[in-house]
């Protein structure tokens, strides 16, 4: 069977901010709080520090975007990257400490996959917030995580309507098979916030809710999609698989940005 590379149509971003994204949110509170009582001290130290560097690669990957994206984009993803700022901020007062996590390497990448990167990562840190407010049981600190995803759900609706902008464009070709990718890498990003092997039933759970929603907004099938790399041939959901995401990135990699 030949290969061909899809064209991307997304989800308009109110009907996504209404629909696949909050339903998605649910079920991953859900399963949280079905698998709470398999946290000890530890796993929540470690999860807090998950959480700091992942936003401090946000953060990185926003300050890249908005030194090489065209002016339009500018002043807007700097705003964006002074929330990302208050979210790094949240977690080392949270750790009381701030622990060094290095830059990655800048990338060259077309204006649509660096803003489909963002986006994936953006969508999948709400839901992160969302889970982590249900293991949360200090009042204070869940209505900051509350604020964290409310910022993650504007920055959501604005890439959204910036990659809209693209659709039908020769440009979105490469758009599906860099999605792709990063839901496969999904088990492995989900694993480095909850590494211990008594959490991996928690970790299962919550692929399906975090990939869902960003196959649903790419239009993507059952099947995932048809694209040109090869990487179609394999199955949707490759537990266990390396993927591209750490929290400690390779140089250049361009998942490694939350
Ligand atoms: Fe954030
Ligand atoms: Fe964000």
């Amino acid at each position: 069977m030949s290969k061909r590379s899809p064209d991307v149509r997304l989800m308009d971003a109110p009907m996504f901010l209404a629909g696949p994204l909050p339903a998605a949110a649910k079920q991953c509170e859900a399963v949280m709080a079905a698998h709470r009582h398999r946290f000890v001290p530890a796993d929540r130290r470690h999860l807090v520090t998950a959480f700091f560097r992942a936003e401090s690669l946000a953060l990185f990957a926003l300050r890249e975007a908005a030194e090489c994206l065209p002016d339009i984009y500018r002043i807007p993803l700097i705003e964006q990257a002074a929330d990302e700022e208050r979210h790094v901020d949240f977690f080392a007062e949270w750790l009381d400490t701030r622990p060094m996590v290095p830059r990655p390497r800048a990338r060259a990448r077309q204006i649509p996959q660096r803003l489909a990167t963002l986006l994936v990562n953006e969508i999948t840190g709400f839901l992160q917030f969302c889970t982590l407010k249900s293991l949360c049981g200090e009042p204070g600190r869940r209505d900051a995580i509350e604020g964290m995803a409310r910022d993650e759900l504007r920055h959501i609706g604005r890439l959204i309507r910036w990659m809209k902008t693209f659709e039908g464009e020769r440009v979105m070709k490469p758009v599906s098979g860099s999605v792709d990718r990063f839901c496969r890498a999904m088990s492995e990003r989900l694993r480095q916030f909850f590494p211990r092997a008594a959490l991996s039933p928690l970790v299962d759970a919550l692929i399906l809710p975090h990939i869902r929603p960003i196959r649903t907004l790419f239009g993507f099938d059952e099947f995932g999609p048809e694209v040109d790399d090869g990487s179609a041939r394999d199955p949707w959901y490759p537990l266990g698989d390396g993927g591209p995401f750490s929290l400690c990135p390779r140089s250049g990699d361009e998942h490694g940005s939350r």
